[in-house]
């Protein structure tokens, strides 16, 4: 790969100069000047298709983009990827959440180890485990059989299983009870606890390091919880199990390491949905349709892998986001299903997007000259159309929005599809198009109200969309938005699999925490901000 700074790059520099030219370009007048692009510019695969033709694009931008990729070495970096080579640099690891929905037989020897036969074996041990649930031939302490399950974890450990149960919801066992505590506000706690009986809860406490200070404050009134009410410290056994990399940290917590699934330092917290963290989501749904999940991750990995950019999925949406986040200015992306069970989606990939691209040094550890992840944000539409919409349609920001949307519905009801659906293609439309001075008048509008109603328009879109959404079709849809916030990482040559931003914050809160419980008047020595801050929390507490 060129040790060129990305802004020095031919492509782009190519594309600065293109950029100047087309970037004013209305999408009226791109679809005026070439009236088949909505049915050229879109690409298929493993079972998704995207509409791109409402960006603002022609032949040639799409065809610099990809140079700058394979200029960037986007097709190298996957390949290592895949590979298992060490690629995320600053904790020194490979990035091999791929190799979660390797199928079984094949391998992958990584390090030294075949990481394929170790997924594999873990998959086996959850499903032994999902089915004793299931059966209820998994019993707690008094004997009675499992019917609540809560999982205990925060970002990576939580995000994923509440997404994936949410958007899975119907192919859930609705007889047990799911429920997610992540916040160390004990509200959470207490809420997803109060109507459950300990006998019959079980409580799955998820986290890769098994050190974070959320997950264990949560845990351990959980274990309080369950012990106080069955009186016994042997109750622990039959009611905690733990999903980790850290066996010590588990064991010494008390949980029988024999209860306890592995994943390893490879998958990104972010990137675990699919490994042992996925444990309540194979309860919730059962193994064939985890394996499901699972090949639908697969086909998206393998479509990545080997499309070429111009047509693969990925590629052309991280491409897509680096030319609006570079050439446009845009800060932020929305994601909108249309699609109620995925009403979670948003904020899962609010981690993956941000966490991951949200850096300021290239793998070198040079500050980057060039703005780098965009905010991620969205909601479930219609409901959005209802509320934030205004802005992107009428306001001064440029917001392009991927839409997500089925050919059906899982709860067919009346017209209810083909009214959502509409609003699809509806919203899509209006963004594109807006509507002209000259269309208001013609309807008759005063003239005083004229500039209030028109739309300007020229507002990017990607429509996405699948037949309905399956266990398989939510495992290629993460994957599609994975490889997509990869490929942006190696076009802005940073490392999209660590996190060093979150750790300051941790370290401060355990700093201030013991000056907050302490009833001394600790000496404060923060700044005067901090300090008056505390002090008033204190005053407020007693
Ligand atoms: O917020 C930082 C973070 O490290 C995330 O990357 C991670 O998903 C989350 O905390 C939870 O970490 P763990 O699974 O180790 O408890």
């Amino acid at each position: 790969m060129s040790i060129d700074s990305l802004r020095q790059k031919p492509s782009w520099k190519a594309l600065e100069q293109h950029h100047s030219e087309i970037g004013a370009v209305h999408l009226r007048e791109l679809f005026a000047q070439d009236p088949d692009r909505g049915e050229r510019l879109c690409a298929e695969g493993a079972g998704l298709y995207l509409d791109y033709s409402k960006n603002r694009v022609t032949d040639e931008t799409m065809r610099l983009l990809c140079e700058l990729a394979r200029e960037c070495g986007v097709e190298e970096r996957r390949d290592a990827m895949f590979r298992g080579q060490h690629i995320n640099v600053s904790e020194d690891r490979p990035a091999l959440h791929v190799a979660l929905r390797m199928p079984r037989g094949s391998s992958l020897v990584v390090d030294g180890a075949d990481v394929v036969a170790q997924v594999h074996s873990v998959l086996d041990r959850m499903a032994t485990f999902a089915r004793r649930i299931r059966s209820g031939e998994w019993k707690g302490h008094s004997g009675k059989p499992i019917r609540n399950i809560v999982n205990v974890g925060i970002g990576g450990s939580d995000l994923g299983p509440v997404m994936a149960y949410e958007a899975l919801r119907h192919y859930t066992r609705r007889d047990l009870t799911f429920r997610f505590v992540s916040n160390v506000d004990a509200t959470d706690f207490v809420e997803a606890t109060r109507d459950l009986s300990p006998e019959e809860t079980l409580f799955i406490i998820s986290s890769k390091t098994f050190g974070t200070l959320e997950t264990l404050t949560n845990a351990r009134s959980a274990r309080d919880w369950v012990v106080g009410a069955l009186g016994s410290e042997e109750a622990v056994a039959r009611h905690f199990v733990a999903v980790s990399t850290h066996a010590r940290r588990v064991a010494e917590f008390g949980i029988d390491t024999a209860n306890m699934f592995e994943f390893w330092d490879w998958v990104g917290g972010r990137y675990s949905m699919d490994s042992a963290i996925g444990l309540s989501t194979m309860v919730a749904i059962g193994p064939e349709q985890f394996q499901d999940m699972l090949a639908g991750f697969h086909a998206m990995d393998e479509h990545f892998r080997t499309a070429p950019l111009e047509a693969n999925l990925p590629g052309l949406m991280g491409l897509l986001a680096v030319w609006y986040a570079e050439f446009f200015g845009v800060q932020t992306i929305g994601v909108m299903p249309y699609e109620q069970y995925l009403k979670r989606f948003p904020a899962y990939l609010q981690q993956l997007t941000m966490e991951s691209n949200g850096k300021h040094v290239t793998l070198g550890g040079t500050p980057v000259d060039y703005d780098t992840g965009p905010v991620y944000w969205g909601e479930p539409g219609t409901n959005g159309q209802h509320s934030f919409y205004q802005l992107i349609h009428q306001g001064t920001r440029l917001i392009p929005l991927d839409l997500i949307g089925f050919g059906k519905s899982l709860n067919p009801l009346g017209d209810h599809h083909d009214i959502l659906s509409s609003n699809i293609f509806a919203q899509a439309e209006a963004l594109a198009f807006g509507k002209t001075e000259r269309e208001v008048r013609a309807e008759g509008t005063a003239p005083e109200v004229v500039p209030h109603r028109v739309m300007e328009g020229n507002r990017p879109t990607n429509v996405l969309l699948g037949e309905v959404l399956t266990p398989r079709l939510l495992g290629t849809l993460v994957s599609l938005y994975e490889h997509s916030v990869f490929t942006q990482g190696v076009i802005w040559d940073i490392d999209p699999f660590d996190q060093w931003g979150v750790e300051l914050g941790k370290v401060l809160a355990a700093r201030i925490t013991p000056e907050l419980t302490s009833d001394a008047e600790r000496e404060l020595t923060h700044d005067s901000s901090s300090n008056a801050l505390i002090r008033r929390y204190r005053a407020l507490k007693h």
